[in-house]
């Protein structure tokens, strides 16, 4: 039996394969009236793919899939693009840096055209690059993006429209260089949101409108917008944007939200817009990861309590460091954390021993693998960045190291990591189309 699920971004109906998701699928699948003619068919014909030509793939599938190695051949050709690969599940997004955005990096584009079907701006589209003198906009880099987006055939995603980080001084500042005004702050963020979703209504796909409002122990985090506009801030935020785009999805984004605490403190965020009367479309769990944190159960969780809020999950700035994190850091990624460079912490700046990258492999494989069990509720996974040059990760929580967190190398090269997603997305059976 397969399951298919309505994808939000182009309205077909496609095949699923998480186990876990069958009856939830199946449900789904008869109130939203897909595809009835193929919902019953046997697991070995989902599994296999083309059941004809490839008869003996359902054990190597129920194998990868319980973890333990296939025998069997692969059931259908792994392709050689990402987005292909993963297309019935979800969309495989990535961003992009201003550098990229222009063409300045001879080769990324095409890579990223190959592999990703969604982007999303590293940080042209927060309000120190779209707004850094009050009342000028410049909207250059981000149009830019636009329409590589719309060449590339790719979903464009906002990234961000509330953050207490990249937002310049002026905006929390009154005309006497004192904290400004509720009204004066409120005005500000009406003219942000309204000028900036109004500029790229109906282009955008969705909107992370709040980035990091809570605190590890889920409460809300202390940050002049909360200091100026009160308690309710994102509450004003999520309405101005929905004001502002009807038909954009909203989203609350987070970092660290696999912790039970912090994932409590969403779930409660996101239960109050909905009181409200806000859609909430989305969660994003940004995923900066480590070779050894979080354990899987803990993503998985999360991903279960904040399904049940009826948004959408999403992994929206997923990165795996393999450098060691100094004692002094959180994990995570509040990028207030500045420490000194410390060169035993920096011990991969020649390369990468082979057991580190096969660790880096099996990392992201194990990752990729817990979210297809629950693809029914996951509607993108995003990379933060394309490779590992570019990645943030070199400069997080000290500047100057040497990390490998992405799934390309500095030169573009595909990472072993590429041909085991790759191989995953083929073992699980759904129909690869776009
Ligand atoms: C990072 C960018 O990758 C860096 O280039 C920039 O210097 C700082 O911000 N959480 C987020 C992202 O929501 O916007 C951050 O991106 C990483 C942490």
């Amino acid at each position: 039996m397969t399951v298919f699920k309505r994808a939000a971004a182009d309205g077909h109906c496609r095949a699923g394969a998480g186990p876990r998701n069958l009856l939830l699928g199946l449900a789904a699948l008869l109130l939203s009236g897909c595809a009835p003619d193929h919902v019953v068919r046997s697991a070995s014909e989902v599994h296999a793919g083309s059941a004809a030509s490839s008869g003996s793939a359902a054990p190597a599938a129920n194998a990868a899939r319980a973890g333990k190695a296939a025998v069997t051949e692969p059931a259908t050709d792994p392709g050689n693009s990402l987005r292909q690969a993963f297309a019935p599940y979800f969309l495989l997004g990535t961003a992009l840096s201003a550098q990229q955005i222009a063409g300045q990096e001879r080769g990324t584009l095409p890579l990223v055209q190959q592999h990703f079907n969604s982007l999303t701006a590293e940080n042209v589209m927060k309000w120190q690059l779209l707004q850094p003198v009050e009342g000028q906009f410049d909207f250059s880099a981000a149009d830019a993006l636009l329409a590589l987006a719309e060449q590339q055939d790719s979903v464009l995603i906002g990234h961000t429209l509330l953050w207490h980080e990249q937002t310049p001084a002026w905006v929390f500042q009154g005309p006497d260089g004192g904290p400004a005004s509720r009204e004066l702050l409120l005005a500000r963020l009406t003219s942000h949101i309204q000028t900036v979703m109004g500029r790229y209504r109906g282009k955008i796909k969705g909107w992370d409108v709040v980035n990091e409002a809570l605190n590890e122990d889920g409460s809300l985090r202390d940050t002049p917008w909360r200091r100026i506009l009160g308690d309710d801030f994102y509450l004003t935020a999520f309405a101005l944007a929905q004001q502002a785009d009807p038909a954009a999805e909203l989203y609350y984004n987070d970092f660290n939200l696999f912790k039970p605490a912090k994932r409590q403190g969403a779930v409660r965020l996101v239960r109050q817009l909905q009181a409200a009367g806000i859609k909430v479309a989305g969660i994003g769990m940004q995923g900066h990861y480590g070779l050894d944190f979080p354990a899987l159960q803990e993503v998985e969780d999360s991903i279960r309590a904040f399904a049940a809020t009826g948004a959408q999950v999403m992994i929206t700035e997923l990165d795996i460091t393999v450098l060691p994190n100094p004692e002094q850091a959180q994990i995570g990624a509040d990028v207030s954390q500045k420490l000194a460079l410390q060169a035993r912490l920096n011990p991969y700046t020649t390369g990468l021993p082979a057991n580190v990258s096969q660790a880096l492999t099996e990392r992201y494989h194990a990752l990729f693998r817990l979210f297809l069990q629950y693809e029914a509720s996951i509607s993108r996974v995003t990379l933060w960045g394309v490779h590992d040059g570019q990645s943030w990760r070199n400069g997080f929580p000290m500047q100057g190291r040497t990390d490998y967190a992405l799934l390309f190398d500095r030169d573009l090269t595909p990472k072993p990591a590429v041909t085991a997603l790759l191989q995953l997305a083929a073992e699980s059976g759904g129909e690869r189309r776009e």
